[in-house]
């Protein structure tokens, strides 16, 4: 598969191409996001819905979840509701993300909370988590509803735990285990209630561990990022974690290797970031300098070798090929 993920045109055909084993079921996906509020429903929830919706976003937990269906052997039309349901409490967690960490924009359009303020956004991702699960409380079996609302409760747990931990004494473990919880849950449940649906229990736990994996890799790449990539190719400002605060698997690790000599001047940088872009800039700089940042990538590459480890008991299809197109474009993207 091409390496360039770069432009929008080459990474939309990427993603195309990618989902071409279930792409009728993920244009259905796309109907049901569209048809998800009831014509007619006044107030702000269809207003604030529509600018989300609009945003646009590359669907990959619905795409995980149809293809995962498809890899374990079932049929992806069946389970449109469900990776709808997982887009929606994406969408949802996003949402709530903003108002969290402030942010002022995603997707290249003003933040939830920027347009329509905290109150808003919190009763907006509340509405959102509750009619996922009261539409779709019927179609779905108890196993996959228990699946999706165990992975909201971690990323709640997680997010409280990025809220509270102290910089300075942030381990990697600590992180790997906020990542685990904020993003590999809902990836690996994604996966999980895709799978689940084919009725083949081997499969839906090695579907589980690649999604496990992905999610980490996901992550650790969301956050290198933060820290190096372009922000009109992400539709957002970078550095916003060093300004939050909140230290990521490059940087730890830099903390971590640091020499004496220049232990001091990143542990200063990295504390004035979050009144101090120009620190903030300096910091992730010296972190790359001092081995951080490939030291994330090697980290993510390990973890997606380990998702396409986990495909590779599955029957060969092109549904399992796109999995393993995934995870490689996961490494790659740049938004
Ligand atoms: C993005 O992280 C945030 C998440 C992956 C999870 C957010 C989860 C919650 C706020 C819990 C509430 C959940 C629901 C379903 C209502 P990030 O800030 O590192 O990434 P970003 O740069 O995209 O903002
Ligand atoms: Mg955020």
């Amino acid at each position: 598969m091409p390496s360039d993920a770069a432009s929008p045109a080459n990474r939309d055909q990427i993603l195309a191409q990618i989902a071409e084993p279930v792409a009728p079921a993920l244009g259905d996906v796309e109907r049901r996001l569209e048809d998800l509020i009831p014509e007619g429903m006044g107030g702000l929830v269809p207003v604030i819905y529509r600018h989300v919706l609009q945003a646009g976003g590359k669907r990959l937990r619905p795409l995980l979840t149809l293809l995962s269906t498809a890899a374990a052997g079932g049929d992806p039309a069946s389970t449109a509701n469900l990776a709808t349901a997982v887009e929606v409490l994406h969408l949802a967690s996003l949402i709530h993300d903003d108002v969290i960490d402030q942010a002022t924009e995603r997707r290249g359009r003003p933040s939830v909370p920027r347009q329509w303020g905290n109150r808003a956004s919190i009763l907006m991702g509340d509405f959102l988590v509750a009619e996922v699960f009261r539409r779709m409380a019927d179609e779905f079996g108890r196993q996959a509803l228990a699946v999706l609302a165990q992975a909201v409760a971690e990323m709640c747990q997680a997010e409280l735990c990025e809220q509270t931990e102290d910089p300075l004494a942030l381990t990697e473990e600590a992180y790997l285990c906020n990542i685990r919880g904020k993003t590999a849950g809902l990836i690996a449940a994604a996966c999980e209630v895709g799978a689940m649906s084919a009725g083949d229990e081997a499969a839906t736990l090695l579907l589980r561990q690649y999604g496990e994996a992905l999610g980490e890799a996901f992550q650790i790449v969301d956050d290198l990022l933060d820290l190096y990539g372009d922000p009109e190719l992400l539709g957002k400002p970078v550095l916003q974690d060093l300004g939050r605060g909140v230290w990521t698997l490059a940087v730890i690790h830099a903390v971590r290797v640091a020499p004496a000599e220049s232990s001091g001047r990143l542990r200063d940088l990295l504390l004035a970031a979050p009144e101090d872009a120009a620190a903030a800039r300096e910091a992730a700089e010296l972190t790359a300098e001092l081995g951080g940042r490939l030291y994330a990538e090697q980290f993510a590459r390990r973890q997606v070798e380990q998702a396409c480890l986990a495909l590779a008991p599955l029957p060969p299809s092109s549904s399992r090929q796109s999995l393993q197109d995934l995870a490689e474009y996961v490494l790659q993207r740049q938004r």
